[in-house]
Parts: C-alpha cells; structure tokens; sequence
C-alpha cells in the first residue's frame, strides 16, 4: 500500500469486540506526523477504545479481542513478534485524572526513564528530569521541590507532571484521553499550549469531549459514532463543512 510522507500511524480494518459487544467496526484511517489529531464522538462510541488500540492497552482488558493492523513505522504492533512493552514506550498515554506515583516529583519522572535503561542514576537522570519538567512546561513551578510528593501539586501541576513523565522516557507518539477534563480553564490553557509546542517533536493524538478544544488545537479530527468512524479530515473541514450529515448534527449539537 502507498504511504504518505508523514503518515506516522495506518490502522487498517481495525475491529475490537469486548465479549460480544464489538465495539470498533473495521476502523481505517492514516494519522500524520507531527500533527495533532482528535477523537470526537458521543459518549461510548468508542473514542477510548480506539486510542487503547493504538499501544495495545487493550491487551490488558482479558474480554477485548482485536482484529485487523496498526501499522507504526511500517510494523504492525499486534504481530507475534512484538514486545507490547516496548510498544507502550514509544506510544505513551496521558489519562484523564492525573496519576502521579505516590513518590517525589522527581522519581515520578525518573523512574520509568530509569527502568528503561534510558539514563543511569547521577547527573544524567538529573539532567533528563530536568529537560522533561521545561518540556512540559513545569520547571519553574517545581525546580526548588523536586522532592516533595506528586501529589501535593494542583491537579494541573499534575497533569503537566504525568505529561513530562511520559516525555522523559522519549515515544514517538503521545495519547491523550480528555487529558483535561478534570481540570479548570486556565490549567487548559496551559496544557493546550504545551500540546501545540509538544506536537513539534511528538504525533499527538487526544481524546476530547470539548469540540470547542478540537477546534482550538487539533490539525485532524475524527468523528466517531457507534463504533463507526463517521468522518475524518482537517478540523476546519470537520467543523465547518462536514460532508456526513451525522457529523453536521453532532457538531451542531443535535445529538450527543
Ligand atoms: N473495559 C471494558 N470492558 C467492556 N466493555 C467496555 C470497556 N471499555 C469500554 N467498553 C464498552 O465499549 C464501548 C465504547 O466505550 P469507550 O471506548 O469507553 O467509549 P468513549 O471513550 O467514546 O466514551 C461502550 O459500549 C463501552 O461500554
Ligand atoms: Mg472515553
């Protein structure tokens, strides 16, 4: 099949059936490089689903049962000889209530970097946590407590803490599922802005009840419905001028 350039990720024929629910129905869609790309659709149509398709966390959930490709880099991440591990490394997630460790700032972000192998203990760890904590925007809120629990942060705090955590142990691709629904409008803000100098460097996929958000930052959308992609293009083409009559009537707010 002939990629694009800056395709990063193809899903192909991508079904997912919990038991006898079948949640995903025969999903395609190519996501860019370095862009930001969101998932929008009605509660329970599969928007967390599908972004768990794509580091194989479903693998976790024993009902899941998963057909069809995700193609990374030119490999599929569900064949036999991959390392769902590593998988999760490349591709690593941000939830939707922050979940620091019940450890110090500073662990929380050196520990899987360390587990890894990524850097040892000593001034590279330091240095790595210290890069991370300026990527995500959080260094000079917490340069003089790296010490202290992650969770005595704002929750904001926490967000952009689970954020540089996931950058420390350098993926390729960040999902985001509502990574700020939890959180107040000027801890949005933040975490949008970082999403826009983030993608400079990561694919970033994102999850959002927030149509308002979608439009704000994402350069793709995806509407999902039922399991269904219903429709999947530029953002301004999904907000402005969808061509599905389902995707007009969602976004105007008719249903959902
Ligand atoms: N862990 C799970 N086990 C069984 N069914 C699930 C699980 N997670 C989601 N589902 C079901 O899959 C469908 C899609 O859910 P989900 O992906 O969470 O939707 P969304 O994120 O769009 O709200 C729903 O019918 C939901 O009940
Ligand atoms: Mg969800």
């Amino acid at each position: 099949m002939k990629q694009e350039k800056n395709t990063k990720i193809q899903v192909r024929d991508l079904n997912l059936y919990y038991g006898d629910n079948h949640a995903l129905h025969n999903i395609s869609m190519d996501i860019q490089e370095n862009k930001i790309t969101a998932l929008i659709g009605p509660s329970g149509c599969g928007k967390s689903t599908f972004l768990r398709c794509l580091n194989r966390m479903n693998d976790l959930i024993t009902s899941a049962k998963i057909e069809g490709e995700v193609i990374i880099d030119d490999k599929n991440i569900y064949d036999k000889d991959v390392d769902e591990v590593a998988v999760r490394k490349r591709i690593g997630m941000v939830f939707q209530q922050p979940n620091p460790f019940p450890k110090s700032i500073y662990e929380n972000i050196a520990y899987a970097a360390l587990k890894h192998g990524i850097v040892k203990k000593g001034a590279s760890c330091d240095e790595l946590v210290e890069k991370s904590l300026i990527q995500a925007g959080l260094w000079e809120e917490v340069k003089h407590k790296l010490s202290e629990p992650g969770t005595s942060l704002s929750g904001g705090q926490q967000q952009r803490l689970c954020i540089a955590r996931t950058i420390a142990v350098q993926p390729d691709v960040i999902l985001m599922d509502e990574p700020t629904s939890a959180l107040d409008p000027i801890s949005t803000e933040k975490i949008e802005a970082l999403m826009l100098e983030l993608k400079k460097q990561y694919t970033i996929i994102i999850v959002t009840h927030n149509m308002q958000q979608a439009g704000r930052i994402a350069d793709m959308t995806a509407f999902f419905h039922m399991g269904d992609l219903i429709e999947y293009a530029e953002t301004e083409t999904i907000f402005i001028n969808p061509v599905e009559k389902k995707t007009e009537d969602y976004i105007t707010g008719r249903f959902g």
